[in-house]
C-alpha cells in the first residue's frame, strides 16, 4: 500500500489513552470532560429513539437544531445567521474541519496554521495535496506575530486555519488579532477556517469573539462548533459548521457524499434541551 499519509501515525490521543488504561494511570492527555452529561439530555435522546426518529435526518441537519444554533449566535454574538443557508450539522467538529478542507484545498495550495495545534488539520490538508505552512507560537503568551504571518503569504496561500480559543495553548484572540487577520485576507482569495469548539471553555472573564463578527471575515470564514464540547458529551460526535452561503454551498457538496446526515435522535434531543418543544 502506497500511503497517502506516510508521516501520519496513530494520534497521540489514542496512544496516551491506551497507555493510561494499560498502566491504570490518571489520563490527562485526552480532552474530554470527567463530569456527567445532563441527565435530561440523556432522557431526551432515549425519548426520540423510542418515538421512532431513527431514519436519516435532513442532509443539512434537523431544522429545529439549526434554529437553536442560529439563536445561540444571535444571543451570544448579536449575529443574524441564516439557518437554511448558512448552518450545517456535522458528525462532530472534526468532520466539519475535514469537510471544509476537502471542499477547498487543491494540490499545491498552501495552508497557514498555528502551532501547537489540534492534530487533525495537517493530515486533511496533506490528503488533498495541500502544503502546510506552520507558524510556531511561543510560550508563555502564544501571541501571533501578524507581520510574520503576512510575510508567509504567497499567491498559493488558500486558507488560514485558526483555533480560537486555542487548544492546547489556551490563547484567545483579541479584537486586534481579528482586525489583523481580516486586513491580511482582504483583497485576496484566502479563506479562513476558524475552529471555535472551545468558545465557552475559557478562564476568567474573557469573552471569545467569533470571527464571523468581523464583516469581512463573515464572508470568508468557516466557523466550526462542537456539541461534544458544549454539552460535555464528546462521544456523541455532533457539531456544526457556519459559513456564508457561497462557502456553505461548496461545504455541503462534500458533506452530502461524506456522512450525508448525522444521528437523528441526538439532534432532536439537543434542540429540545434548550427549551423548545419539538413536534415528533
Ligand atoms: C481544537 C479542537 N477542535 C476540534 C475538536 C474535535 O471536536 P469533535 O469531538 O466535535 O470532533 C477537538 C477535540 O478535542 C479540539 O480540541
Amino acid at each position: 500500500m502506497n500511503s497517502k499519509l506516510p508521516a501520519v501515525e496513530t494520534t497521540i490521543f489514542s496512544v496516551m489513552s491506551a497507555l493510561a488504561v494499560e498502566n491504570g494511570a490518571l489520563n490527562l492527555s485526552q480532552g474530554f470532560p470527567d463530569y456527567a452529561v445532563d441527565p435530561k439530555l440523556i432522557e431526551l435522546v432515549g425519548h426520540y429513539l423510542d418515538a421512532g426518529n431513527n431514519q436519516y435526518a435532513p442532509m443539512v441537519g434537523v431544522a429545529v437544531l439549526r434554529e437553536r444554533i442560529q439563536e445561540k449566535f444571535q444571543r451570544v454574538h448579536g449575529l443574524i445567521i441564516d439557518a437554511e443557508q448558512e448552518i450545517t450539522v456535522t458528525a462532530g467538529g472534526t468532520q466539519a474541519i475535514f469537510t471544509a478542507i476537502a471542499a477547498l484545498i487543491r494540490p499545491g495550495d498552501e495552508v497557514i496554521s498555528f502551532e501547537p495545534a489540534y492534530d487533525c488539520y495537517a493530515p486533511a490538508v496533506t490528503l488533498f495535496g495541500g502544503k502546510m505552512v506552520p507558524v510556531r507560537l511561543v510560550a508563555p503568551e502564544f501571541a501571533v506575530d501578524w507581520d510574520y504571518v503576512k510575510s508567509l503569504i504567497t499567491p498559493r496561500t488558500r486558507l488560514i486555519i485558526v483555533n480560537n480559543p486555542n487548544n492546547p495553548a489556551c490563547r484567545v484572540f483579541g479584537m486586534a488579532d481579528i482586525a489583523a487577520l481580516a486586513e491580511m485576507v482582504q483583497n485576496s482569495n484566502i479563506l479562513v477556517l476558524s475552529d471555535e469548539v472551545y468558545e465557552h471553555l475559557v478562564f476568567d472573564d474573557i469573552q471569545p469573539q467569533t470571527l464571523l463578527k468581523h464583516p469581512l471575515l463573515r464572508e470568508r470564514t468557516f466557523v466550526i462548533g462542537s456539541f461534544g464540547k458544549l454539552l460535555h458529551a464528546t462521544g456523541w460526535k455532533v457539531g456544526y459548521c457556519v459559513a456564508a452561503p457561497a462557502l456553505m454551498i461548496e461545504f455541503r457538496k462534500v458533506h452530502q457524499f461524506n456522512v450525508f446526515s448525522v444521528h437523528t435522535p441526538t439532534q432532536y434531543a439537543i434542540a429540545r434541551l434548550s427549551g423548545r418543544c419539538v413536534t415528533l
